[in-house]
């Protein structure tokens, strides 16, 4: 026997005896090896099949603590601001794809699902658009074709659109927005016709795509989720296509109270019984102090709105507004307000984290 010959059935003798240890074969005992405990936020989110996401900048991605984080814990990323109207198309008929490409390749590179944001918005409106003294159906052409140039450059690549960003008021009426009546796309006082419109140019822009509308303040019931409720009942009955809606959730420490958090179980259970997909999309928790006390119950309540997403069935993405405190929005915002997010400034996981962890 050559000295070859020899050595391979060796190593076959050894990987026989290998498989019967690791495998439990040539018994009857049974080896009840436990599932792998999730080790990262994506890989416990996969097994309920929930996006876990981020919203996301280009800017950042060359920080290698960012990029490791978002590309490692996320299954999901959002541009905060790059796919906004302002920055995408800042001119007549200049384009500007440069942040969001960025991010895509970004996604493409980590296996990352990209979710577009946003495409009607009042705010990120470029100064062209809004001093450009455009009637009625010149502003119709100026957002159709928006809508079509930006979701057919990201065809493929983004799987769906926030189409409508915060077109209600917290009373439940409609925002008057250059969109909507100032002077509006051509439906100036007919409700939500305008908003239907601009989903009918979406779904002709890429038919593949999923379509959301998003806002915030309606997370529990109240008068503005009433509203958006109205219209999404509206839009499933007469076949508009909406296929989900986005939940902000931008809060601090007084939503959890069992009586909203009740109350946010209850507004998501009637839009899912219309078929919709729910999407929490934009979830921060925004602290005075970064108090060990303070962190604690910041946590318990990111646990609780994981928690209710992982129950409701439609429910398929848990997104946070960023995912480091170093680059949040809310202290230029809120100020004295921050600490909001799962990841502190050094990027090291906070009680958040953990909670998230383990409800999903
Ligand atoms: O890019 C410019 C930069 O060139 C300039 O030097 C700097 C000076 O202030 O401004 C930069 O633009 C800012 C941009 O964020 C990027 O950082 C804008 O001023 C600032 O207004 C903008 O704020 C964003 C805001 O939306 C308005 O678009 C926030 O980052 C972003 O977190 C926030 O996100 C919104 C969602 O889209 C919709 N829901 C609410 C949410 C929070 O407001």
């Amino acid at each position: 026997m050559s000295t070859k010959t020899s050595g391979l059935r060796c190593a076959a003798l050894i990987a026989f005896l290998a498989c019967m240890l690791a495998c439990g074969g040539g018994s009857n005992t049974t080896v009840n090896t436990p599932p792998p405990t999730p080790q990262t936020l994506r890989q416990a989110a996969t097994a309920h099949g929930i996006n876990v996401g981020a919203a996301a900048d280009s800017q950042y991605l060359s920080d290698s603590g960012y990029a490791m984080v978002l590309g490692t814990e996320y299954s999901q990323l959002q541009a905060e601001n790059e796919m906004k109207f302002g920055i995408i198309h800042p001119g007549v008929s200049t384009y500007d794809f440069t942040g969001g490409d960025a991010l895509v390749a970004f996604a493409q590179s980590h296996t990352m699902a990209v979710r577009g944001h946003t495409l009607v918005w009042h705010n990120e409106v470029p100064t062209w658009v809004t001093s450009g003294g455009y009637t009625a159906p010149q502003l119709s052409t100026i957002l159709q074709d928006h809508i079509t140039n930006v979701m057919q450059h990201y065809a493929g690549k983004v799987y769906g659109w926030d189409v409508v960003n915060e077109a209600f008021n917290d009373d439940g009426t409609l925002r008057d927005t250059i969109w909507y009546d100032q002077p509006g796309i051509g439906f100036a006082g007919l409700g939500t016709e305008y908003i239907e419109q601009t989903f009918h140019w979406a779904h002709a822009a890429d038919p593949s795509a999923k379509l959301y509308y998003n806002d915030y303040n309606a997370e529990p019931l109240d008068a503005k989720s009433d509203a958006i409720y109205a219209m999404a009942k509206d839009f499933k009955t007469r076949g508009v296509p909406l296929d989900g809606i986005g939940f902000q959730l931008h809060i601090d420490l007084t939503f959890d109270n069992p009586a909203t958090l009740a109350s946010l179980t209850s507004n998501f259970q009637r839009f899912a019984a219309l078929g919709l997909e729910l999407h929490i999309t934009e979830l921060d928790i925004r602290l005075q102090d970064s108090s060990s006390a303070s962190l604690a119950a910041q946590a318990k309540l990111y646990g609780e709105i994981a928690a209710i997403c992982v129950q409701q069935p439609s429910c398929k993405v848990f997104q946070t507004w960023g995912f480091t405190d170093k680059y949040s929005w809310i202290p230029g915002a809120f100020p004295g307000w921050g600490w909001a997010l799962p990841f502190d400034a050094n990027y090291q996981k906070k009680p958040a984290y953990t909670s998230i962890l383990n409800a999903l």
